[in-house]
């Protein structure tokens, strides 16, 4: 690709762009918004803050519970985002979609109901060296309880996972707990490989898919995985509604997992039996405007089209790894190919501090995370303390990743570089 020859993606999402109420917004330094940390967050567009909004404004009311009118419709609504949920990643049926706060709660429900019933010592865990601390420290909690080991999937020179010895690390296992995504250095990880292999040798597969849901098009049944995590806040929704999909049968042998209001079907003094699934997951009043929220956004996202959604993250991110290959003294982390990739791009600088760098960029509008991305271990094994993170969505264009080098470049020059 020629530097500063826009893909033909390019024009829609300068159109997507303009749905997005905050993008059109200034900083306080009076300098546009140019937003590259969607691996954080994603930016919410204006039909899903519409759809929150009407909630609240129409039919504010709780579910499953009230007979009335806004109740029913409330209802209606949230059940109907369920729908539309299932319908995105193409799961089998709808009550095998579970609300929760987030992907990392959804880790954590699987972990204490299936992981805690089936997993024991003697027992092993496969995750791979990418993982983000949400999918390490809830195996970490359970191999200290119950003794089952934990072992990792080695990584090449460009972050991407090693699979050559995967049958022999498969031996024992009984889970396989691994990112589709990694939020730091972009790597797809290949499931249609690993899950076959996972099932051959007798283990269930949990695929975190925080960052790979946003952007690819998952189709659960065709990767075959047992569970599969996802945020809402990722892709376009509000903060504190994810999904949890896991296949039918896991679900109904498994144990609740928070326990209280909407997850019963009977309660006694003396016991209790449980509601059918979904609901036996979803103890209290559930975030009733998140997930009618989610809901909104994977009909957007639909409308985009996931075949565009990836087409355009793909052009982008190439277009930004040549770029960002040419500024002197900085060190880009993961694959080299961007359809190995996310829309993600982890860098360092010379010797400067990811903050520092992160604050210059700050101050012309550009906003990237530093940090370690909640992988420490990750970048551990990379000799890092923390790198600098651009990551790109639906609505960035080839001019941000234009204005992320100049204000690079001015950064180099401050820092005398
Ligand atoms: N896990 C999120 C990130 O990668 C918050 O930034």
């Amino acid at each position: 690709m020629i530097a500063g020859t826009p893909h033909t993606t390019d024009e829609k999402a300068e159109r997507v762009r303009a749905d997005f109420p905050l993008l059109a917004t200034r900083t306080s330094k009076g300098k546009p918004l140019v937003y590259l940390d969607s691996a954080a967050t994603s930016q919410k567009p204006r039909s899903v803050i519409d759809t929150v909004s009407s909630y609240y404004e129409r039919y504010n009311a709780n579910i499953h519970r009230g007979v009335y009118e806004i109740a029913e419709r409330a209802t209606e609504a949230y059940e109907a985002a369920r729908k539309r949920v299932a319908a995105f990643f193409n799961a089998a049926s709808t009550d095998e979609i579970v609300f929760t706060r987030n992907a990392t709660e959804s880790i954590n429900l699987v972990c204490y109901t299936w992981g805690f019933e089936n997993l024991h010592a003697g027992d092993a865990i496969l995750l791979t060296r990418l993982e983000h601390h949400s999918n390490i420290v809830p195996w970490q909690l359970l191999a200290a309880k119950t003794g089952a080991e934990l072992r990792f999937l080695e990584l090449d020179g460009q972050g991407r996972v090693v699979l050559d010895d995967l049958e022999r690390k498969l031996q024992g296992v009984k889970l396989v707990a691994l990112t589709h995504v990694s939020n730091t250095l972009g790597t797809i990880v290949p499931l249609e490989q690993i899950v076959p292999a996972a099932h051959a040798a007798g283990a269930v597969v949990l695929a975190d898919g925080a960052q790979a849901a946003p952007h690819l098009r998952v189709d659960v049944r065709a990767l075959d995985v047992d569970f599969y995590a996802a945020s809402g806040h990722k892709m376009l929704a509000p903060t504190g509604i994810g999904a949890l999909f896991g296949k039918r049968a896991l679900l109904e042998a498994m144990p609740p997992f928070l326990a209280g209001g909407d997850m019963i079907r009977r309660v006694t003094f003396e016991r209790t039996t449980y509601n059918e699934l979904p609901w036996k997951f979803e103890a209290g009043t559930s975030n009733i405007s998140g997930a009618i929220g989610l809901g909104a956004a994977v009909d957007y996202l639909q409308t985009l089209d996931m075949t565009w959604v990836r087409e355009h993250e793909v052009a982008l991110t190439s277009y930004a790894l040549e770029r960002l290959a040419a500024v002197p003294h900085l060190t880009l982390y993961g694959p080299k190919q961007a359809q190995e990739r996310g829309g993600v791009a982890a860098f360092t600088m010379g010797d400067v501090h990811p903050h520092d760098l992160a604050s210059i960029l700050d101050a012309e509008g550009v906003c990237v995370r530093a940090g370690h991305h909640c992988t420490m271990p990750l970048h551990e094994l990379l000799g890092l303390t923390a790198t600098a993170r651009a990551s790109f969505y639906v609505y960035n264009t080839f001019a941000d990743v234009d204005a992320l080098i100049e204000a690079l470049e001015k950064a180099a020059r401050i820092f005398k570089l």
